[in-house]
């Protein structure tokens, strides 16, 4: 038997027995649907999630078994190809959506709907164009009765942590990008979430905005503790932010890989610098960029 035959009978076994234990496999990576070990309370448990649109043409499966815990304090980013299933994970965590079977609670208690726990950041952030940055971002305590003279004290503290303060009697069409982005994020932090979910919120960004808003967003997540739950197409961007990646396959989406990382807390303790090019970065991002593509 040639080398190259018994390397492809060896593989046909392999993929065999993978098949069995329901292993997944994709190139080097086998993933056995474990979590990291994660220090924490547990504040979202998703199990066993499915999710079918129904349209005209049939029923799309956007996600299929999708099985993990949130802790607190985590800031998890999420990875996968277009049309995956990763929009529909974050409306299903906001409340948008109900799965088509499964269960998803947050602190033992079954999302149902749309609530002030979920703060939710979008891509193009739905802010009102004519009113101030200032009431935008009052906006949640405003419709919740809260005092202004409480919730006034709170939209300056949190216009100061998104470095908007200076902006604040401005108006939103005449803001950049990169600002109404921020606004977006101090809209949501001011309801003291449970947990903020992002949708690649920096991707329209050009690339010294979206490092900037990426550097703020992790100061926000270690200054907050906020637990923090973030898409994106971009493995750098997932590997300088998170604390655990997920990574889901090819629509429809299956968790294909779930680990944790440090290399965003080692970017706070060296003060960013060199950590992209160190070797054991560009292994994680090849592992990553690998699973991604594949
Ligand atoms: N409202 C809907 N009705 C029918 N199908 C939908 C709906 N929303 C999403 N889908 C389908 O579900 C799948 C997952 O979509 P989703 O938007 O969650 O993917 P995604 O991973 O966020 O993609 P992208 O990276 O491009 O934003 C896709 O096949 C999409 O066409
Ligand atoms: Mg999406």
């Amino acid at each position: 038997m040639t080398g190259a035959t018994m390397f492809s009978k060896i593989a046909n076994l392999y993929k065999k027995l993978a098949k069995k234990d329901e292993l997944i496999t994709v190139e080097n990576v086998n993933y056995r649907g474990e979590e990291p070990v994660v220090e924490g309370e547990e504040l979202i448990s998703i199990h066993g999630v499915n999710l079918s649109y129904s349209s005209k043409n049939g029923s799309i499966k956007a996600l299929e078994n999708i099985s993990f815990n949130i802790y607190r304090g985590e800031f998890i980013c999420v990875l996968g190809p277009s049309g995956c299933g990763k929009s529909t994970l974050l409306k299903i965590l906001a409340g948008f959506i109900r799965p088509t079977a499964g269960t998803v609670k947050l602190s033992g208690t079954e999302i149902t709907g749309i609530d002030w726990h979920r703060g939710v950041v979008f891509q193009h952030p739905p802010l009102y164009s004519w009113f101030s940055v200032r009431d935008n971002v009052a906006f949640g305590p405003w419709m919740r009765k809260i005092p202004k003279s409480i919730y006034r004290q709170q939209t300056d503290e949190f216009l100061r942590k998104v470095h908007l303060a200076e902006f604040a009697d401005k108006k939103i069409y005449e803001l950049s990008g990169g600002m109404k982005q921020r606004v977006s994020i101090a809209r949501a932090l001011i309801n003291d979430p449970e947990i903020l979910l992002m949708d690649e919120p920096f991707s329209a960004l050009d690339a010294l905005t979206r490092e900037d808003m990426q550097n703020m967003t992790r100061d926000i997540w270690q200054d907050t503790g906020k637990t923090i739950f973030f898409i994106t197409h971009d493995v750098e961007e997932a590997l300088l932010l998170a604390s655990r990646i997920i990574v889901l396959s090819h629509h429809p989406g299956r968790i294909i890989d779930d680990i944790s990382v440090d290399f965003s807390l080692q970017m706070t303790e060296k003060n960013g610098g060199d950590i992209k090019f160190t070797p054991e970065f560009y292994k994680y991002r090849e592992k990553l960029l690998r699973l991604v593509n594949s």
